[in-house]
């Protein structure tokens, strides 16, 4: 399973990244606004500090805007990955895209048949948003596992990237359905190495070594 970071936050994205456990990065405008510079020089940044796809999204709504944006956008770096809304122009964009073979994430994917539709449309990522669907009462682990079963059903390549990931519960079940890519912000990923018993654990296994008197060096 890949692991992406959902940030524009620069210094995090250096820093986890450095674990080589980051196997690429999302944005969004939201998150570009956070950031509080231009979005084209964060985009170069963070395509030089991860060598994997990086996710910038078009701001454009007709096909034609989106695909002159997308175009800017591809020509930042190879990495970059031209992140598209799930919409109707936004599927024609992605198809345009798709025959010049440019890298595609289909976003704010929130049903089943929105994802067919991206698939056909020749998508290389498919963003479902699970954590929105759960503020809503929805469980959006049962999207990513009907996604899963259509697209096994029909050989679609399309990759369902897991986004909108609240807590390392989401990280679980979107692993243990199939999801192909999980996207985090920085705080869930620091969350995925702990646990209390490996502190206790490690604590004691110390306290014990420093007994022996030892050293291993
Ligand atoms: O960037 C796409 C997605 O991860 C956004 O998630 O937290 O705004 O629902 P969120």
């Amino acid at each position: 399973m890949q692991i992406f970071l959902d940030s524009t936050d620069t210094k995090v994205i250096a820093d986890l990244a450095s674990t080589g456990l980051v196997d690429g990065v999302t944005t969004n405008p939201t998150l570009i606004a956070k950031a509080g510079r231009p979005m084209l020089e964060v985009i170069a940044e963070i395509c030089d500090l991860v060598p994997g796809p990086i996710s910038a999204e078009v701001a454009a709504t007709t096909a034609d805007a989106m695909i002159a944006e997308g175009q800017k956008l591809a020509s930042i770096a190879p990495n970059v990955v031209v992140k598209l809304p799930l919409t109707r122009d936004g599927l024609i964009a992605c198809a345009a895209f798709a025959g010049e073979g440019i890298s595609t994430n289909v976003t704010l994917c929130f049903s089943a048949t929105q994802a067919l539709l991206a698939a056909k449309a020749g998508a290389t990522f498919i963003s479902p948003f699970i954590g929105r669907l759960d503020d809503y009462g929805f469980d959006g682990t049962d999207l990513i596992r009907d996604i899963r079963t259509i697209y096994d059903n029909y050989g679609y390549e399309t990759e369902i990237l897991a986004a909108s990931v609240r807590n390392v519960a989401h990280v679980k079940e979107a692993a243990i359905v199939g999801a192909d890519v999980v996207t985090i912000p920085p705080s869930v990923f620091a969350d995925l190495f702990k646990h209390p018993l490996t502190d206790k654990g490690l604590e004691q296994f110390l306290k014990d070594w420093a007994g022996t008197g030892q050293s291993i060096l």
